[in-house]
């Protein structure tokens, strides 16, 4: 197996083999949803309080890393208020017509949830204003001084906005959004009953020390366990393991180059560039992006936060340090490789 198809196993990006995958594995209530006990407690008291003033949800952003459960939350809410979900995505809506197209298919109640919100373009955006504030449809018609605009009653949906990049929504769309909800990366033992609950569904005969292995390479991430426990359950299913042992969850996780905190061979490069090409840091993204030719985004949103998150990596104002954890781990003195 090639190093890029081992990326992809840690990526918390959504891949087309997930799709089917999630049909089965994502909690349908927010009973069944584990871990972010805040958000629950706060979603539960949202959704109460408008159901007992019947009235539709106010619309509701939800912001946090890819794979952590924005849309899983959107189909649970759709679900716990009992009304009809439509899905799109900020790419997906090129022009204004698309969106008006969604916005006139919905009813009272209904919900619209735009994943990538961040991706809208402007002319979209402005349509979702008055959308979102009055319920109205703004329609030019005509062209030049002749042209009018036409306006639209719609009815009282409820839009919930996904991104993993909030400080790339515009301050007048953000602003319109009643609730704002962030979701964190999760303890190991809410991701290791994640494994195990998985393991249910799918069948998969799976000890508690090998959920917890692999819930340690997790990156803290639904999605990411979700994938590992799939891959385990490959190599264990190919040496002709019934029920996956710690042992074998080691030796598939090694298969997969993943080490024992969850670093894959990119996170090792990156920290490894840092230490020997960069003293450590501090250094600037960009250029630490060109030093391991890896995509500057790519680095942003997959590698980065799950290295700052487990202690390998600190972001200064002067730029990205490797923190003692990083020398340790890999195996160097500080300043000196062994
Ligand atoms: N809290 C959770 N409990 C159980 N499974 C979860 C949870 N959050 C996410 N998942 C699983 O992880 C996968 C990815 O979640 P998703 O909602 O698609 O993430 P996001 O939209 O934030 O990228 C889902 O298929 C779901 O099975
Ligand atoms: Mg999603």
């Amino acid at each position: 197996m090639t190093q890029k198809n081992n990326n992809n196993i840690i990526s918390q990006k959504e891949l087309p083999e997930d799709k089917k995958m999630d049909l089965n594995l994502r909690p349908k209530t927010l009973q069944d949803f584990i871990g972010q006990e805040k958000l629950k407690a706060n979603l539960k008291i949202f959704i109460q309080a408008a159901k007992q003033r019947q009235q539709p949800l106010e619309h509701a952003l939800f912001h946090g890393n890819h794979g952590l459960g924005k849309t899983t939350l959107s189909y649970i809410i759709a679900h716990e208020m009992d009304t009809e979900i439509q899905v799109t995505s900020g790419p997906a809506l090129e022009k204004v017509g698309d969106l008006a197209a969604i916005l006139t298919s919905l009813k009272d109640g209904s919900i619209l949830f735009i994943d990538e919100i961040h991706r809208l373009n402007r002319s979209i955006e402005e349509v979702l204003y008055p959308a979102m504030e009055e319920y109205a449809l703004d329609l030019i018609v005509g062209q030049g001084p002749s042209a009018k605009i036409l306006r639209l009653d719609l009815p009282q949906f409820t839009l919930i906005g996904a991104t993993t990049r909030p400080s790339l929504i515009s301050p007048p769309l953000r602003d319109r959004f009643g609730a704002v909800y962030q979701l964190n990366f999760y303890q190991t033992s809410e991701i290791k009953e994640i494994v195990l609950r998985s393991a249910d569904i799918l069948k998969i005969k799976i000890e508690e020390k090998a959920a917890q292995e692999v819930a340690q390479c997790s990156r803290f991430t639904p999605r990411v366990a979700n994938r590992l426990l799939k891959r385990v359950r490959d190599f264990a299913q190919v040496h002709d393991h019934e029920k996956i042992n710690q042992k074998i969850a080691q030796q598939a996780l090694e298969m997969l180059e993943i080490d024992h905190l969850g670093l894959n061979y990119t996170d090792r490069r990156i920290l490894s560039c840092l230490i020997e090409k960069f003293s450590g840091g501090p250094v600037g993204i960009k250029t630490l992006a060109v030093a391991t030719g890896e995509d500057l985004n790519t680095i942003e949103e997959i590698y980065e936060p799950y290295l700052i998150q487990s202690g390998f990596l600190d972001r200064t104002l002067r730029g990205r340090i490797a923190t003692p954890l990083a020398y340790k781990h890999l195996g160097y003195k500080r300043g000196f490789p062994f």
